[in-house]
């Protein structure tokens, strides 16, 4: 058995920093077509609020990649299970993730994405770990440690990607 844990980010915090975030963004981008690209699935939450927080016309658009690894911290090879359907050629692209880890996910991405000659590319991540490189990232919502962390599209084995705050989660060993 296994339960969402300790909340790590309340339903309300959430709101509030995706609000900061889209009126950043909104600021930021005034003239530039936006075009969000949302990482699944982790992302779409982040995503949908995130989009309705920017007080822009945007364009949404969804690309799904996998890695393969252990578990709770991916590592290895990335590939494209579904790519967009936009064309993004001097579009200016937002990439949209929940969290960025080891940064292998983002860092695949953005050099796939550069490659098809966007007029420009940032990333939006509603969460970063703390030791992970920060460097490419415009735009974060929260910089966490090393918890496991569920909840507002993050998923532990698929499950828990619908709670509204973020938790902790905390695997049970026995039932009760
Ligand atoms: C997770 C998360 C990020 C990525 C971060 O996705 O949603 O996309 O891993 O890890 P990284 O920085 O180490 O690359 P996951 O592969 O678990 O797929 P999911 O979004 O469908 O849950």
């Amino acid at each position: 058995m296994s339960s969402a844990g300790r909340v790590l980010v309340t339903e309300g915090e959430l709101q509030a920093r995706v609000s900061q975030l889209g009126a950043r963004i909104t600021s930021d981008y005034h003239g530039r077509p936006l075009l969000l690209v949302g990482v699944l699935k982790g992302a779409f939450v982040f995503m949908s609020d995130l989009a309705r927080a920017i007080d822009l016309p945007v364009d949404l658009d969804f690309m799904s990649v996998s890695s393969f690894g252990e578990s709770t911290r991916s590592s290895g090879i990335v590939r494209i299970v579904m790519d967009l359907e936009t064309d993004i050629r001097d579009r200016h692209v937002l990439l949209v993730e929940d969290i960025v880890d080891s940064d292998l996910k983002m860092t695949y991405l953005l050099e796939l994405l550069r490659s098809r000659g966007p007029a420009s590319m940032e990333v939006c991540a509603l969460l970063a770990r703390a030791d992970s490189d920060q460097s490419q990232i415009g735009y974060t919502g929260f910089v966490i440690g090393d918890e496991f962390v569920i909840g507002y599209g993050l998923d532990a084995a698929e499950r828990h990607r619908d709670l509204r705050s973020i938790h902790v989660f905390e695997p049970r060993t026995r039932s009760h």
